[in-house]
């Protein structure tokens, strides 16, 4: 008889909008129906809007049907928990599918459970927003993070930077302080990943995120939509007191070879881009506000979007630039694009920032 591998998907999601008892017995049965005909086997339990489903059989027919699990529009955000590959036995034999409505159940034993299930599924979508993209697709795969080797790689690192962030912290009210943080964060983050940017880590008030080299004008398509994001915010608040007219940020880009890996020990680990191009990605961003344009890239980045040239950027040279410890200047660039114009000065925006403070309160 021929050997067949066997699979074991575990995962949580959420409901996608509220579904009613009918709802749920429809899922129930065409899982038992189409799990009978494939072999499958596993267990559905639903809790307030989280499902929590088991699934378990031949590998190729697992893959098949969670693909279709995967884009059913009733749940979203679907999380894998675990994938255990080269499974020998099922668990769960006995049922096609074994759907359990956990809200229904007066069983005293489910309370447990119910608890259980509600924390776990809390943890994990706080730890989802914790943790790094790479760090989560390999849990996802099944694999474990640890164990991703170290390697070089061409990227395209990039550095956003809250402008004054300093002056905002010391002297504004907690409230004002932090809607502006978060909507900074909401803007750049959202933009970064609307064009497949990685986000590696918030630095406090920045953010650094990095592209393959190939996608450079993506990273460039970032910068611009978040940059004119930023304006139209400031555009849309011109009252005196609303702090988000002083809303101004920088963006560096630079792009060459980086170590991308595990770096920390076996009690913290960060996955995560290292190297010269990352602290030079840092160092531009640093002199946009010199350099009057609230974003800077160098050669490499102007050198990887000529081999990818993307959506027929204007690019202008700046000027050039030498970083304390580097023996010679390079030259910098920006977009030829308005959004990048720095419209206060450093000097104006600190004495707007404390102006601002006083009508704060
Ligand atoms: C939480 C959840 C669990 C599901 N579990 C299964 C399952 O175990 N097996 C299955 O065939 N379909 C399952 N489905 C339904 C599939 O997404 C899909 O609608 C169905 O397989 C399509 O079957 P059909 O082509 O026979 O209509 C599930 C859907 C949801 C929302």
């Amino acid at each position: 008889m021929a050997t067949t591998t066997m699979k074991r998907i575990t995962y949580i999601s959420n409901f996608s909008r509220p579904l009613s008892l009918d709802d749920l017995d429809a899922i129930s049965e065409v899982s038992i129906r189409n799990n009978k005909r494939d072999g499958l086997t596993g267990a559905l339990f639903c809790f307030r809007n989280i499902f929590y489903q088991i699934l378990e059989g031949d590998e190729e027919a697992v893959d098949r049907c969670f693909a279709r699990i995967e884009k059913d529009d009733r749940h979203s955000k679907v999380f894998i928990l675990e994938v255990e590959s080269d499974i020998e036995r099922r668990k769960y034999a006995e049922w096609e599918m074994k759907p359990v409505i956990l809200d229904e159940s007066s069983d005293p034993l489910m309370r447990p459970i119910r608890h259980l299930l509600a924390t776990l599924a809390h943890t994990h979508r706080t730890l989802e927003k914790y943790t790094p993209q790479r760090v989560l697709r390999e849990i996802q795969g099944g694999g474990a993070p640890e164990d991703i080797p170290s390697s070089y790689q061409n990227r395209c690192v990039m550095f956003v930077d809250l402008f004054r962030s300093t002056s905002i912290f010391e002297s504004w009210s907690v409230e004002a302080a932090t809607m502006v943080l978060h909507r900074f964060y909401d803007t750049a983050l959202k933009a970064i990943q609307t064009h497949g940017g990685v986000v590696s880590k918030l630095t406090g008030d920045g953010i650094m995120a990095y592209w393959t080299q190939e996608l450079v004008s993506s990273a460039l398509g970032a910068a611009r939509e978040m940059l004119w994001e930023f304006k139209e915010l400031r555009d849309r608040s011109p009252e005196a007191d609303n702090p988000l007219r002083l809303l101004h940020a920088g963006v560096g880009i630079s792009t060459g070879r980086v170590l991308e890996g595990n770096i920390g020990s076996s009690v913290f680990m960060d996955y995560t881009v290292l190297g010269d191009t990352v602290n030079s990605a840092a160092r531009l961003e640093g002199i946009t506000r010199k350099a009057g344009k609230s974003l800077i890239f160098e050669s490499g980045t102007l050198e990887a979007l000529r081999r990818n040239p993307g959506s027929g950027w204007r690019v202008r040279k700046v000027g050039s630039y030498r970083a304390a410890g580097k023996e010679s200047p390079v030259d910098i660039f920006t977009l030829d694009d308005p959004s990048v114009a720095i419209t206060m000065d450093h000097t104006e925006l600190q004495e707007a920032i404390r102006a601002l403070a006083g009508k704060l309160g």
